[in-house]
């Protein structure tokens, strides 16, 4: 007998991605993505500009969400989207749109919790890609998170660390500003790393306790540090920018690496997923695949279209609480400083 068909239309708004995706089971049949380009010229995201550019896009998103995935609305079998952690007035877009949509198709409706999407965006259905095993440790690294977690099964998951500042990504974009580049500067960064000397400049790691991280003091590093230098020469950072991006690039690789060190003594697990923005980057990648066979690790790198924010991560989550019958009520609210 042919398995049951369980469309869930997942929904991401809670930073500057607007985001909705068609999953057939575990198998996605589209993923869209309309990225907030406003942000740019402000050199970071501006939560008032990025809730309207959400309520914008939010309709044709959906729209083309639906009709890439080739269905149509009454065809799905319920709403999911993300509750939590995020920008209020963004999450609010998100949560509205869904529940009325729930509610004029009869469907469920279905709450996500961001930071459990981007780990169990290891659970899509994808060619050649093997899911990890539980339990497994995850790092999810953006823009907005840094955090390394256990994980028991699909919905039991304990942070064992976190930043107590800055996110790794932040590190990246404000490094990049005091250089001079564009925002975001993690991927131009990542870029020039790979052309310059990674040992060329010291900067020192922060000394945080157990598995959480800081990243506030090595942006300051860097920004006294081109103080000091462009004042002896005012082309320093022209001059030696790819030395200067892979020098920081090796830092806070080393720091990522350490933690995961670290977990792994913990807690004798080394089955290592990582996702968010910036596990598109080339150093980290790089760093797991030699921890393979350095250390006997096994690690899983979800494809980069589910790295990034996107509603195919909330729709995956959707899918497998619908298994469990898992279901949200209509006044559930959106919780900016939603936990795992
Ligand atoms: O997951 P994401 O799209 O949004 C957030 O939830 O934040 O992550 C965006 C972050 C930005 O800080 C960006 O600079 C960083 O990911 N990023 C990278 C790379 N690609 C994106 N950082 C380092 N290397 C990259 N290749
Ligand atoms: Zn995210």
């Amino acid at each position: 007998m042919e398995k049951e068909k369980i469309y869930i239309l997942g929904i991401e708004s809670s930073c500057d991605d607007t985001s909705a995706a068609v999953l057939c089971n575990d198998k996605i049949l589209s993923n869209v993505v309309a990225d907030q380009k406003i942000h740019a010229e402000y050199g970071g995201v501006v939560p008032e500009l990025a809730s309207r550019a959400h309520q914008q896009n939010i309709v044709p998103v959906v729209d083309q969400a639906l009709k890439k995935a080739n269905i149509n609305k009454e065809q799905l079998s319920a709403i999911a989207f993300t509750r939590g952690p995020g920008l209020m007035g963004s999450l609010l877009v998100g949560t509205s749109f869904a529940k009325s949509l729930a509610y004029g198709l009869d469907v469920p409706l279905i709450d996500v919790n961001h930071m459990q999407a981007h780990i169990l965006a290891h659970f899509i259905k994808e060619e050649n890609y093997s899911k990890p095993p539980f339990p497994f440790i995850a790092m999810t690294i953006s823009g907005g998170h840094t955090q390394i977690v256990k994980v028991t099964d699909h919905f039991n998951m304990e942070v064992l660390g976190e930043t107590i500042d800055d996110a790794v990504g932040e590190a990246y974009d404000k490094s990049g500003k005091v250089l001079g580049l564009g925002y975001p500067a993690g991927p131009e960064i990542d870029r020039r790393a790979q052309l310059g000397n990674p040992k060329a400049y010291k900067f020192t790691k922060p000394k945080v306790d157990g598995l959480n991280f800081s990243f506030s003091g090595l942006k300051t590093a860097i920004l006294y540090f081109v103080q000091r230098e462009t004042k002896a020469n005012p082309n320093f950072v022209k001059e030696n920018l790819n030395d200067i991006c892979a020098s920081i690039q090796y830092t806070i690789i080393g720091i990522l690496m350490d933690k995961l060190k670290l977990a792994v003594k913990q807690t004798r697990i080394n089955h290592i997923a990582i996702g968010g923005g910036v596990s598109a980057n080339s150093g980290i990648r790089k760093a797991l695949k030699d921890a393979e066979h350095k250390f006997g690790w096994t690690t899983y790198i979800p494809k980069f279209e589910y790295t990034t924010d996107n509603a195919a991560m909330i729709a995956i989550v959707g899918y497998l609480k619908y298994l469990k019958n898992d279901f949200s009520d209509f006044d559930v609210m959106a919780t900016a400083r939603l936990k795992i």
